[in-house]
């Protein structure tokens, strides 16, 4: 199979790119290959690798910086993902859209699960929730809506708060907003494997259990053998940030259960591995 992964130089497309070419031949694509918002662009990158499906994590997935500049928001996430869309349809091709539980509205006390009504608070989330429509007209497609991203390949928020904790430094994390985690690629093996058995539609997608911003950095810590002190647990309203944050983002993963797909590890296997792949350059921070 042949797949065009958008925004591979970021964290998702990194661990994307990496999974799927241990079994099919890749094309990522950079900024540099095809700017998303350019239509021309894409259509023409799109022709020229043929893809049977494209993969589609680039965008602009910084909600403070969303909600500063909502026609910067909606050029990438809106019209970039209009024009996969339109090139996908033009080459036959499926397509992959990677989204969020940012479209939810975060007032739910039970997991939310892929039929429950969206109703985004931020222009982020309203930003991602316009791409799932505009990729839902097509006739083959997949939504994976993933929660706090980490891995390898770029920095995350895991990352942050091993390296903050390995300088001595404070790591500020909210003890308040209840979600789910994801470890790329643990979420890009399952991807694959929903991809190619081709089972269309739209999924949640995140690793087993639920915890806090806060338990998230400061397991991180401990598991990199730093101070847990360093990490400060603080309710998300004594965090300035632009963007409002959910209280409540968990996930249920209906329709993979449904279709026959086990669920992902739980997030503290993933946060695991991970964590031990940062080790040596953390440590070396504290030299
Ligand atoms: N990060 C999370 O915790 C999280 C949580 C839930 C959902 N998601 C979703 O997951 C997806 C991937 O997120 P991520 O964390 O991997 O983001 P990321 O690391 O910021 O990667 C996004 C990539 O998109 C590229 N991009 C932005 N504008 C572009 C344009 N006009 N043309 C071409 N490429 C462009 C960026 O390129 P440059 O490096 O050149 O800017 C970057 O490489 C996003 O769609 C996001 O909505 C993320």
């Amino acid at each position: 199979m042949k797949v065009a992964i958008t925004g591979a130089a970021g964290l998702f497309g990194h661990g994307l790119a990496e999974v799927f070419s241990e079994r099919h031949t890749v094309f990522p694509l950079t900024r540099a290959e095809a700017d998303i918002t350019r239509a021309e662009e894409v259509r023409s990158v799109i022709r020229r690798s043929r893809p049977d499906v494209i993969v589609h994590p680039a965008g602009i997935p910084d909600l403070d910086v969303c909600e500063a500049d909502p026609a910067r928001a909606f050029l990438t996430n809106v019209h970039g993902t209009r024009n996969l869309v339109e090139a996908a349809r033009e080459a036959g091709a499926a397509l992959v859209y990677i989204s969020t539980d940012a479209v939810f509205d975060g007032k739910k006390n039970a997991p939310y699960t892929e039929s429950d009504p969206t109703i985004p608070p931020t222009v982020y989330g309203r930003t991602k929730l316009k791409g799932e429509q505009l990729v839902s007209g097509l006739p083959e497609f997949w939504i994976f809506r993933v929660s706090v991203l980490f891995g390898p390949g770029k920095k995350n928020y895991v990352e942050r708060a091993v390296t903050r904790a390995a300088a001595g430094e404070t790591f500020v994390a909210s003890s308040d907003q209840l979600g789910s985690a994801t470890y790329t690629l643990d979420a890009a093996r399952k991807i694959l494997e929903v991809v190619e058995a081709r089972r269309f539609g739209l999924y949640h997608l995140s690793n087993s259990g639920v915890c806090t911003r806060f338990e998230l950095a400061a397991n991180a810590v401990e598991l990199a053998g730093f101070d847990t002190r360093q990490v400060v647990g603080k309710p998300s309203s004594e965090i300035a940030r632009r963007a409002v944050r959910l209280k409540y983002a968990v996930m249920a993963m209906e329709a993979l259960g449904a279709a026959g797909f086990t669920p992902l590890r739980p997030w503290q296997e993933g946060l695991a591995e991970y964590v031990a792949t940062l080790q040596p350059a953390a440590s070396a921070q504290t030299n």
